[in-house]
């Protein structure tokens, strides 16, 4: 491994630490219970947070999808394009339970990542790039398969909604998994 690989390599991983755990801390203060079918409040400021994670991915794709460069890029800005269209559909979807709840849909752009389970970490290349976003898929995958089991059977509406969106964070994983075999030549440290 490379001094440059090393030192990007570190704080990348301890970042996933901390925002996965930060993720789980709200869930924790939830408190899942028999008696939470009626906290639609509570269902609110996950559905916020997943809004924000949302948002905070289409904002990184769409980065990358212009940003990126060089000969081999095409394909991987292709996919980012991709990416940011079905994010920010993702956060439509959310948004719209969020009203249907009665909640209003937060867009404020302040304070946007602290809400966010997922981080705006730009890649300095096209690697660098594609394992952001592969992180950030694996910090979302988490959060939902978490928000999944919490809201079980209290709120099949909600836990639906989550379950297509994991679906296809999977799937956005997995591209991101194959476009780093494909430009790097070896998977990253962990599947
Ligand atoms: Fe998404
Ligand atoms: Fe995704």
């Amino acid at each position: 491994m490379s001094a440059q690989a090393q030192k990007t390599d570190k704080p990348f991983l301890s970042d996933v630490k901390t925002l996965r755990e930060r993720a789980r801390q709200h869930l924790e203060s939830g408190a899942v219970g028999t008696n939470y079918a009626g906290d639609v409040k509570k269902t609110i400021q996950f559905l916020q947070e997943v809004l924000a994670t949302e948002i905070v991915c289409t904002l990184r794709y769409t980065q990358n999808a212009i940003a990126a460069h060089g000969i081999s890029s095409q394909g991987a800005k292709a996919e980012f394009a991709e990416h940011a269209k079905e994010e920010w559909g993702h956060a439509m979807t959310v948004a719209e339970r969020i009203n249907q709840l009665g909640g209003d849909p937060d867009f404020n752009p302040e304070g946007l990542l602290t809400k966010s389970a997922a981080q705006y970490a730009i890649g300095a290349n096209l690697v660098e790039m594609i394992k952001e976003n592969l992180v950030a898929e694996r910090i979302a995958i988490d959060h939902y398969r978490e928000l999944i089991r919490y809201f079980g059977d209290d709120d099949p509406g909600t836990r639906v909604m989550i379950e297509g969106i994991l679906t296809v964070e999977e799937e956005h994983a997995d591209d991101m998994h194959d476009l780093l075999v494909a430009h790097e030549g070896k998977p990253m440290l962990q599947r």
